[in-house]
């Protein structure tokens, strides 16, 4: 295992802005990830730990150990359906691996940036479903004690776009492992309406073509980050009260919402919001609103991350004096 000292991370994260770190290790297992955190130990350094890099967008040098996790493997029992995978392997690929084998479910989730021990932390959704359908288990390490933990998936405390990692009582838990239950039965959730609007030139008949319409409207509609630096989803799409939404349809009879489980709780369209505030095309200096989808920053001229988050704190302060809603970030913000 080695410890690289002054790190350019701009290979590391997909917004690809040239920012160092103190220390980076790339980690392959257990034993080198417990190396690593005793180095950062007894150097009295902050850690923060990556998969892929593509929900962080760092703003300035970072002055401590970034650990990059790349544990690998996949163990997949097709007649249980249960799947064992390593936290640093590619989402999209174990995607494409549980379809081949006949496993299915994840086809929503296809080509979502990330490494598959990002998943969880983040319950990345797409298309009507959520990863936390099919979470079995979440095992990793406390960093702050060193102790192992498996967690199922309710003391997951999966939300939308929210887990128990990204709260303080999670902040140490690094995962390692994540275990899935997928079904050999295909029972395809084609709910989200931009599905259904292909579907009608396309019906959709097997895991394959589903896969492969996901694929099709992400590639539409969301920058690839291996081309132009980008984060997805920048903002998550915030919640408002029945009536909120009722008094905003007043002045906005076309505003973009969606039912929750709750019925005095909708969820509004984020991107909607800002594509009516103008913001698509907008730039700050590298740093540019995609002219695809209104929810998507990019790097579009070798942008700093300062000049990423002053535009979208703009953004964040415009949408507050429309429309009154605090748009919080997808993305972690160093
Ligand atoms: N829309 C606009 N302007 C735009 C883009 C979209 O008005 O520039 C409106 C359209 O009416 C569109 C609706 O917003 O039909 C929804 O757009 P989209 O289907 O792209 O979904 P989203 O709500 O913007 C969420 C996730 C995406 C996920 C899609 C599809 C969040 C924060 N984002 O975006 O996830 O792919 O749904 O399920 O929940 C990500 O998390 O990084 C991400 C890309």
């Amino acid at each position: 295992m080695l410890i690289h000292k002054d790190f350019n991370l701009q290979d590391h994260h997909s917004f690809g802005v040239s920012v160092k770190s103190e220390y980076f290790s790339s980690v392959g297992s257990l034993e080198e990830l417990q190396r690593a955190l005793q180095y950062a130990s007894d150097k009295r350094t902050p850690v923060y730990v990556i998969g892929e890099g593509s929900n962080v967008l760092f703003t300035k040098d970072f002055p401590g150990l970034i650990i990059k996790v790349a544990f690998t493997g996949v163990e997949i029992d097709q007649s249980s359906g249960v799947v064992r995978v390593a936290a640093g392997e590619n989402w999209h690929s174990l995607v494409t691996t549980c379809m081949n084998s006949g496993l299915h479910g994840l086809e929503n989730l296809a080509l979502i940036p990330g490494s598959v021990g990002a998943a969880p932390v983040q319950n990345i959704g797409a298309y009507g479903v959520e990863l936390a359908s099919f979470v079995k288990n979440v095992r990793g390490l406390d960093i702050s004690s060193g102790e192992p933990f498996v967690l199922n998936a309710s003391d997951c405390r999966f939300g939308y776009r929210d887990s128990i990692f990204k709260k303080p009582e999670g902040a140490n838990l690094l995962v390692s492992e994540v275990t899935l239950q997928l079904q050999e039965d295909w029972l395809p959730d084609l709910s989200y309406s931009l599905l259904d609007k292909e579907f009608c030139e396309t019906p959709v008949e097997t895991p394959q073509e589903l896969f492969s319409i996901v694929c099709r409207i992400r590639r539409r509609k969301l920058p690839d980050p291996k081309i132009i630096g980008n984060a997805g989803s920048f903002f998550k799409n915030p919640f408002v009260s029945a009536s909120s939404l009722e008094r905003l349809k007043v002045r906005h009879q076309d505003i973009v919402w969606f039912d929750t489980d709750n019925e005095d709780i909708k969820k509004i369209s984020a991107a909607w919001l800002l594509e009516k505030l103008g913001w698509k095309g907008r730039k700050h200096g590298g740093a540019e609103v995609s002219s695809v989808h209104a929810l998507v920053l990019i790097n579009a001229a070798d942008a700093s991350g300062k000049e990423l988050s002053v535009l979208a704190q703009h953004m964040v302060t415009s949408v507050l004096e429309e429309f009154g809603i605090v748009l919080e970030p997808e993305v972690s913000i160093l």
